[in-house]
């Protein structure tokens, strides 16, 4: 997870080296060190996908690799988990659900 804004009752966030990764299509700018789950979620997504049959949406659960919730698609493979996925620069992202 990403902390967006400064503020002075937090101390000073040091972050990776800035990234571009591409969600669904759009340049985002990313953190080195920052996982595909965190990026979707300051970009605002919630249901990472639907399911097939119930189109129900599914997002982050667990956050550590366990439930498969997260599932996304990650420079066109399909069923990559986001919580536990580092993010590269130039990886592309098809997320299920635009927010
Ligand atoms: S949120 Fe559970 S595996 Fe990713």
């Amino acid at each position: 997870m990403r902390i967006k804004n400064e503020t002075t009752r937090l101390p000073r966030i040091a972050r990776g080296r800035s990234l571009t990764v591409l969600v669904n299509g759009k340049p985002v700018t990313a953190y080195e060190g920052e996982t595909v789950a965190a990026v979707l979620l300051v970009e605002g997504f919630r249901a990472f996908r639907h399911m097939p049959a119930s189109a129900e949406p599914r997002g982050l659960y667990c956050g550590m690799g366990i439930c498969y919730e997260c599932l996304v698609t990650v420079d066109g493979m399909p069923n990559v988990r986001a919580c536990v996925t580092s993010l590269r620069d130039g990886m592309t992202i098809e997320a299920g659900a635009q927010p």
